[in-house]
C-alpha cells in the first residue's frame, strides 16, 4: 500500500508510465550503463485527490551542480514572468519595504523584474549552476534546498515576507507539509503565498501525461489545493489560469479570512466537479487515452521509417523524456534531437539515449519530419524555424493527440 503524502490515505494506481531515467539527465556514453531509472506510477488520491507520482528519485540526482533545465531559453517565458512580476508588485509589494521571496528561482527570469524597482528579494535555489546564473543577473540567491532550517534564517535576515512565489516548483515539493509550516511563519499577516503549477484540467484535457516525470511530484487540481490549504489555515484567494507548460493555473493562498476570494476560484471549483475529476473513474479514461497515444505515435514512427522518411525531434525537455521511454522511442526511430541548450548538446537523451546537437543545425538538417518535444513552445519554435515548414517539412505532435502539421496544417 502507497499512501498519500497529504492525508495519509491509500493511494490508487491509475497509470503507468513504465521504467523511466532522471527526466533532466542529459548523459554521456560512459554513464549509460549505470542509468537511474525508477517505475512512474500515477496515482490518484480519492479522499484529498491529489494526483500523484509513487515514487521520486532522491533529490540530489535530480538538482545539482549541471541541472539542465534553464529557465530563461524561452523568449515566451520571459514575458510571461514579466507579466507575473508585474501583477506581484502592483497588488502585493506596494508598501515601502517590501519584500518577496522566491522558491526554486531558476536562473531568476521571475526574480530578476523584482530588480529594478529595488524591491528587497531572496531567491532560494538548490541547483548550482542555474542559481549562480541568477547571482550574475544581481539578485540576491541561496543556494540551498528550501526548508524549515531556513525559515529563522530568512527572517532574521529579511523579516517576514509580503509575498512568497514560486513558478513550477510547489509541484517539486514532496514535502508539502513543511513547505505550508514555512509559509505560516514566513509570512506576514495578510501577506500571500502565489504557487503556479501544471493544472490538472489541462493535463487530462490535452492527454498531456509528458506533464508526469521524477521532478514533478504532485499535479494539483483546485481541490487538491483546496485540501493542503486548509489543513494549514490557508485558503486560495485566486486562480488564474495561464497558458505556459500546455497549461497552468496560478494560485494565491493567504490565511484564511484575510482577503476576499475572487469569484474565479468558485467556477474553476465548479468546473472540476462537473468534469468529475473526483472520481476514479475519469482518470482511468484518461489512462486509456495515454496507451492509445502512445501506441498512435509508435505506428506513426515505425510506418515513417519504412518508407524511408527521415524523422528528428526538437527540444530536449524533460517531458520529452517521459514521451521517449513511455512509448519506446530510440535513435533507431529518430536519430537526433535539436535543442538550443549547450549544457544538453553533444549528450545523449535520458533512457533512450538519442544524441543531442545544436539547435543551430537543424536547418541544414534534410529531415521531412520533426517531432516536437516542446508542443508547450510551439509557437515560439514554429516562428523560429518558419524556413522548416517553408520547404515541405512536417511538424509532429503527440498533444493533444498524436497529429502532423504540414504548413499549419493539421494533415493526419
Ligand atoms: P521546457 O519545455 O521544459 O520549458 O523546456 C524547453 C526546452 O526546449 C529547453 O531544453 C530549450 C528547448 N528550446 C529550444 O531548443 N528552442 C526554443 O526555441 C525553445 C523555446 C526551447
Ligand atoms: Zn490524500
Amino acid at each position: 500500500m502507497v499512501s498519500c503524502r497529504i492525508c495519509r490515505s491509500s493511494l490508487t494506481p491509475f497509470l503507468s508510465l513504465g521504467q523511466q531515467p532522471l527526466a533532466n539527465h542529459f548523459l554521456k556514453p560512459q554513464e549509460f550503463e549505470a542509468e537511474y531509472f525508477y517505475p512512474l506510477e500515477i496515482m490518484f488520491c480519492p479522499f484529498c485527490k491529489m494526483v500523484q507520482i509513487m515514487e521520486q528519485p532522491p533529490a540530489d540526482l535530480m538538482y545539482h551542480e549541471e541541472y539542465a533545465f534553464y529557465s530563461g531559453t524561452s523568449s515566451h517565458m520571459r514575458r510571461h514572468f514579466e507579466d507575473f512580476a508585474a501583477q506581484v508588485k502592483g497588488q502585493y509589494l506596494t508598501g515601502p519595504d517590501a519584500f518577496v521571496l522566491e522558491l526554486g528561482c531558476n536562473d531568476g527570469i521571475l526574480l530578476q523584474n523584482f530588480l529594478d524597482p529595488g524591491i528587497r528579494h531572496l531567491g532560494v535555489e538548490p541547483s548550482g549552476n542555474v542559481a549562480r546564473a541568477a547571482r550574475e543577473r544581481g539578485l540576491i540567491v541561496w543556494n540551498e534546498f528550501f526548508s524549515p532550517d531556513l525559515v529563522p534564517k530568512i527572517i532574521r535576515d529579511f523579516g517576514q515576507a509580503d509575498a512568497v512565489v514560486g513558478a513550477n516548483v510547489l509541484n517539486h515539493m514532496p514535502e508539502l507539509d513543511t513547505v505550508f509550516q514555512s509559509l505560516e511563519k514566513l509570512l506576514k499577516p495578510d501577506a500571500v503565498a502565489i504557487f503556479e503549477d501544471p493544472y490538472l484540467h489541462d493535463v487530462m484535457r490535452l492527454g498531456a501525461y509528458d506533464q508526469f516525470y521524477d521532478e514533478h511530484v504532485f499535479l494539483f487540481s483546485l481541490q487538491s489545493m483546496d485540501f493542503v490549504s486548509k489543513k494549514f489555515g490557508f485558503e486560495v484567494v485566486a486562480a488564474d489560469h495561464q497558458e505556459t507548460h500546455g497549461g497552468s493555473m496560478r494560485y494565491t493562498l493567504c490565511r484564511k479570512g484575510q482577503r476576499s476570494v475572487h469569484p474565479d476560484v468558485k467556477h474553476w471549483r465548479e468546473r472540476e466537479i462537473e468534469l468529475k475529476y473526483d472520481r476514479l473513474e475519469s482518470y482511468q479514461s484518461f489512462a486509456k487515452t495515454c496507451e492509445s497515444s502512445r501506441d498512435a505515435l509508435l505506428a506513426l514512427l515505425k510506418q515513417l521509417k519504412s518508407q524511408g522518411k527521415r524523422v528528428v525531434a526538437y527540444a530536449a525537455t524533460a517531458k520529452g523524456t517521459t514521451v521517449s521511454n513511455f512509448c519506446g522511442i530510440g535513435p533507431e526511430l529518430i536519430p537526433c534531437l535539436y535543442d538550443s541548450t549547450p549544457l544538453k548538446q553533444g549528450k545523449f537523451s535520458p533512457g533512450s539515449h538519442i544524441p543531442v546537437l545544436d539547435a543551430v543545425g537543424f536547418k541544414d538538417d534534410p529531415a521531412e519530419y520533426a517531432l516536437l518535444l516542446a508542443p508547450n513552445h510551439a509557437r515560439e519554435i514554429f516562428a523560429k524555424e518558419k524556413s522548416f515548414a517553408q520547404r515541405g517539412g512536417r511538424w509532429i505532435l503527440h498533444v493533444p493527440r498524436v497529429h502532423v502539421l504540414e504548413d499549419g496544417k493539421e494533415i493526419t
